[in-house]
């Protein structure tokens, strides 16, 4: 009997899902003879039992399609949203794995979803995951699939900002994606030459960033771009993140339910406040500088449309692995990039971690080179 496998993209949609669920699709269908079911918007289709069988038609011109056929939600099987309240529908989910027959369950997603799928795993399921995400801090892999297109995006977006910065004798403050970690503004800022880069990694002090730009005036330089991951924060925004962070997991620790939920408040208004932070840099390195500064977010952009090709060839590289994995029994792993090779990485080792930009890496080495402004 033919083997039976689902698919599934869950969390932020990420350039190279479709070559990802192309690889995977056709590996199966041509070589492994299995049958491929993919699941709609991640784990909510999965507990709702919306499918899309995929067909070997089905998989022919999306290589170069952004966005995901199947399309994606950030829904948690453990807290689900089902009628104004957060149900645990994991139990629906692994009826629904049943129901279908499946031999393994192939996730795609991000941090978030690698811990999901580990839930899944230890239900019982067979679970196998893709690496994706534009942040690139999945932990256990050299890569995800999307960063590749989301620093080619940035980049250009921040090439361009950086004529009219000149022109205007303006500063151009760049907000890219990466909450909690700094690859992408790291990426970006370096291939673009940006005159500051901060990254959540490295708290920085207004001060330096101030000190910095206007070095850059003495020079005859009357603009700068200033490229801020949107998680990055000054050293007093650390500080008071950090305690927010504590009192938390302090009230956690006592079990105190209405402290807990009012600490746990308290800390998601604050992180939320993103853009809010990168606005006050900018109106504060205007008051500091005196040179003009304008504020761009880059958002949602750096996610869309085509992958590049680095991202394709990855994608598809992880994608037809996976099968294979498959088909050698591996289960509850995360196929991970190593060097040009795929390893299958227990889940175990995987969830739980994140991949943040070590402080001596040698793309902050290179931009300290070079005169770039780290904040520190
Ligand atoms: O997790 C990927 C990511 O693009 C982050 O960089 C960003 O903070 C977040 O998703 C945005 O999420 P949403 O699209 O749900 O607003």
């Amino acid at each position: 009997m033919n083997r039976h496998i689902g698919i599934l993209t869950a969390g932020g949609d990420s350039p190279g899902l479709n070559a990802a669920i192309r690889a995977i699709g056709k590996t199966a269908i041509d070589t492994g003879h299995m049958e491929v079911v993919g699941f709609r918007d991640g784990f909510r289709g999965l507990m709702e039992n919306r499918i899309m069988r995929l067909e070997r038609s089905m998989l022919t011109s999306i290589l170069t399609l952004g966005g995901t056929i199947l399309g994606t939600s950030r829904d948690k099987p453990h807290k689900m949203p089902v009628g104004g309240e957060l149900m645990d529908m994991s139990e629906v989910i692994c009826d629904n794995y049943y129901r279908h027959n499946l031999d393994a369950l192939v996730c795609i997603g991000g941090g978030g979803t690698q811990k999901n799928a580990h839930r899944l795993a230890q239900r019982g399921l067979n679970i196998l995951t893709l690496p994706k995400t534009i942040d690139n801090d999945v932990y256990g892999t050299d890569v995800t699939f999307g960063f590749d297109t989301a620093v080619e995006i940035a980049t250009e977006a921040i090439d361009r900002l950086h004529s009219t910065a000149h022109s205007h004798h303006r500063i151009i403050v760049v907000e890219v994606m990466g909450h909690n970690a700094g690859w992408l503004a790291l990426g970006a800022g370096v291939a673009s030459g940006a005159d500051v880069i901060l990254i959540p990694e490295i708290p920085y002090n207004h001060e330096k960033v101030a000190r910095a730009i206007r070095k850059r005036q003495q020079r005859g330089n009357n603009f700068s771009i200033v490229v801020v991951a949107e998680g990055a924060l000054s050293i007093e925004e650390m500080k008071k993140r950090d305690k927010l962070r504590s009192k938390k997991l302090k009230a956690k620790q006592k079990g105190h339910l209405k402290e807990k939920k009012r600490a746990g408040e308290a800390y998601n208004r604050f992180s939320k406040k993103r853009s809010e932070h990168t606005l006050r840099l900018s109106q504060k390195l205007e008051e500091m500088t005196g040179l003009e500064s304008r504020l761009t977010i880059l958002g949602h952009l750096q996610r869309g449309g085509t992958p590049s090709a680095t991202d394709r060839i990855l994608a598809t590289k992880l994608g037809s692995a996976c099968v294979k994995y498959i088909e050698e029994g591996a289960s509850n792993v995360m196929i991970a990039v190593r060097g040009e090779e795929t390893e299958p990485v227990p889940l175990d080792d995987v969830v739980g971690k994140r991949k943040v930009v070590p402080l001596d890496h040698c793309w902050l080495e290179s931009a300290r080179n070079v005169g770039t402004c780290l904040g520190d």
